[in-house]
């Protein structure tokens, strides 16, 4: 598979090694499918500037959009995963901040920016707090220019908990009352989040997981859609473009994280990189050691209800 570093529509792949806003500029109208995207949340990550703030953060969204409208196709979709900006003990929801620049951006406009979906993406592990309960979730928002053109469902449809399930009144009594390819995967996502030990695990620090752009990208971009992601980081989403054979274009502005990004898309092209599958994520076996109660925290337990 070619690399490409300068944007042709024909490309299965570019990869811009610079600003996204140049990339951006350098593309057409009305020829990207869908955006999918994690941008930087400016909290001093390694990436970003020590001095960056929220402000930052609006003024680059505001600063990209009206290129990034120009370019997406009528129908086309737009998935922003953000999490929250903490300053000061203060936490800053940050698809707030992208629903009202998105849709007060595209509401003069002949085709607004439609709000779909705010998918819930939860994570069994992360940063425990001492002080306010232990993030575990972060957000994607979905939004379509104009109606939709494309959602598949049933290309992303997950297992129902209880199959056999019958349905017990009406005309359908006694019958199966699920569907046969499996239930809606809902607004609720569980998938585990990129950490040490994560099969998916690169030198980037903020990696979303395969999976995440592999569902968004089955169920909303049509087959060889052209997609975009303008902070593509370690390349997930265009590893996700190619294993669901989609054309892929995405700019990263430092170069180790875009290296890293050309390696793996290589070796998704080759078959040879290594993904977590889509699966539900399964409760721990009870018999393992790690899932015993170690006596030490029996003790401590025991004592602080003692002291109650
Ligand atoms: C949250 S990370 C994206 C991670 C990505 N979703 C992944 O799974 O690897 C955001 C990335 O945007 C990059 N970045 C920041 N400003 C940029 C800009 N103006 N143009 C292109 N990339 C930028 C950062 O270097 C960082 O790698």
């Amino acid at each position: 598979m070619r690399i490409h570093k300068r944007f042709s529509e024909d490309n299965q792949v570019t990869l811009y090694n610079g600003d996204c806003l140049k990339l951006l500029k350098s593309i057409p109208d009305e020829v990207i499918d869908m955006v999918i995207t994690s941008p930087p949340y400016c909290m001093g990550k390694a990436y970003e500037d020590p001095h960056d703030d929220i402000e930052t953060f609006k003024k680059q969204h505001r600063d990209i959009f009206n290129d990034l409208y120009r370019i997406i196709k009528p129908g086309g979709s737009v998935c922003w995963q953000v999490g929250y900006h903490v300053s000061n003990k203060c936490i800053v929801p940050l698809d707030y901040i992208i629903y009202e620049n998105f849709t007060s951006l595209s509401a003069s406009r002949d085709i607004p920016f439609i709000l779909r979906n705010r998918i819930i993406w939860t994570f069994g592990h992360g940063l425990n707090s001492s002080n306010r309960f232990s993030g575990r979730h972060e957000t994607i928002l979905w939004f379509s220019k104009g109606e939709q053109a494309t959602f598949n469902l049933d290309d992303v449809r997950v297992p129902q908990k209880y199959p056999g399930k019958r349905a017990y009144k009406g005309p359908n009594k006694g019958n199966l009352s699920g569907n046969p390819l499996g239930k809606n995967p809902s607004d609720v996502w569980e998938i585990p989040n990129v950490k040490a030990g994560h099969i998916e695990k690169t030198d980037h620090p903020c990696q979303f997981p395969v999976v995440i752009p592999q569902r968004l990208i089955k169920a909303l971009a049509p087959e060889n859609g052209l997609i975009l992601d303008p902070f593509m980081g370690a390349g997930t989403t265009g590893v996700a473009a190619l294993l669901e054979n989609r054309r892929f274009v995405g700019a990263e502005i430092l170069k180790d994280y875009y290296e890293i990004s050309e390696a793996r898309l290589k070796d998704a092209a080759s078959g040879e990189l290594k993904i977590r599958e889509d699966k539900p994520v399964i409760e721990p076996n009870e018999n393992t050691a790690v899932a015993k109660l170690p006596e030490e925290f029996r003790k401590a337990r025991e004592e602080i209800h003692e002291k109650d």
